[in-house]
């Protein structure tokens, strides 16, 4: 009931009466009352006049999955969606659901994380103002190629962004994205596997959205959307509008539908090709040039005496980013 009544003040240009509501939805006046007081309590702001009725003013900035969802037409990313207000991790919250049996495509996100975790065992802040969540999917694929759909999550959030806001995002390969030399989104993904079978992988992306300022430790690393562009973003709509790009982008690679398009847009999109890199393979130090990129999606990297050595994992550092 909360949520007819939510949609027919967003539905209306100005007052609509109680008598009304309850017509339409078929409760009592006094329902139509008490879920008007949620709806307050929730952080609405709802006018109320005598003999007119109900106006909303405001919606507070909190992501609904409803809200979300009305705007979404994916096939599998987000056909299922759930926001909680705080979680551990996102990550740990989806590895709990698909240990339960849940079915591909779940999101969870939520308002705040209080163990939000980043690769290579660090944390990942999650403050109020950001976009936290974790896609469930179980791809039939065996475990050497879970890193594609990793690399095809991160080009749909860069084009998510350039798209919803219009700034030049790019990719930090594998899957940082920074606009400028500084990280607006970062991506953990786990896996559960067989030898040969994936049993689920968990893909947790956390986008600083509408952060005015950073903690003084990470402050020279990290970006907003909102320090980048001026402007607070709407994030039920650009999380609506990331999960449409995931949804494409993922069944592209998925399908293995011919991703030729995608893969030249990703390479013009890396920031990390033609810059100076420095990286680690089998615990060896390999320093060079990052000149491309494999069918794969590994990196290509020419040390100075021409030896060029593929790497596909772990931490690049790339002169000038960071
Ligand atoms: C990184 O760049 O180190 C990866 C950061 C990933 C952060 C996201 S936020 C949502 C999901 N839940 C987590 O605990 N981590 C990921």
């Amino acid at each position: 009931m909360r949520d007819q009544i939510l949609q027919m003040l967003e539905e209306t240009d100005g007052y609509i009466s109680g008598e009304h509501l309850s017509r339409v939805i078929g409760v009592s006046r006094t329902a139509v009352w008490k879920n008007i007081k949620q709806l307050r309590d929730e952080g609405y702001e709802i006018d109320s006049v005598t003999n007119r009725g109900y106006r909303l003013c405001k919606k507070p900035d909190l992501l609904q999955a409803e809200c979300i969802m009305r705007h979404l037409h994916t096939s599998v990313v987000g056909t299922r969606l759930e926001v909680l207000k705080s979680v551990d991790s996102t990550n740990e919250e989806i590895k709990r659901r698909a240990a339960a049996g849940e079915k591909s495509g779940l999101v969870i996100a939520a308002e705040q994380q209080t163990g939000g975790k980043g690769r290579l065992g660090r944390t990942w802040q999650s403050d109020s103002g950001g976009i936290y969540f974790t896609i469930l999917l179980r791809p039939e694929l065996p475990p050497n190629e879970i890193s594609g759909v990793t690399l095809a999550a991160g080009y749909a959030i860069c084009m998510a962004v350039r798209d919803y806001t219009g700034l030049d995002a790019r990719i930090k390969w594998p899957n940082d994205i920074i606009i400028g030399n500084r990280k607006v989104c970062g991506i953990l993904t786990e896996m559960t596997a067989q030898t040969d079978r994936v049993d689920y992988i968990a893909i947790g992306i956390g986008v600083n959205v509408n952060h005015r300022e950073f903690p003084e430790e990470i402050a020279q690393k990290a970006t907003s959307l909102y320090i980048e562009g001026g402007k607070v973003i709407e994030r039920n709509a650009f999380f609506a509008c990331m999960l449409k790009h995931l949804d494409e982008t993922i069944a592209e690679f998925l399908t293995g539908v011919e991703m030729h398009e995608n893969k030249i847009q990703f390479k013009t999109l890396c920031a990390t090709l033609n810059r100076h890199v420095t990286a680690s393979k089998s615990g060896k130090k390999i320093e060079g040039t990052a000149v491309g990129l494999t069918n794969e999606g590994e990196l290509i990297i020419e040390e100075d005496n021409g030896t060029r050595v593929i790497v596909n994992s772990g931490d690049v550092v790339v002169q000038g980013i960071y």
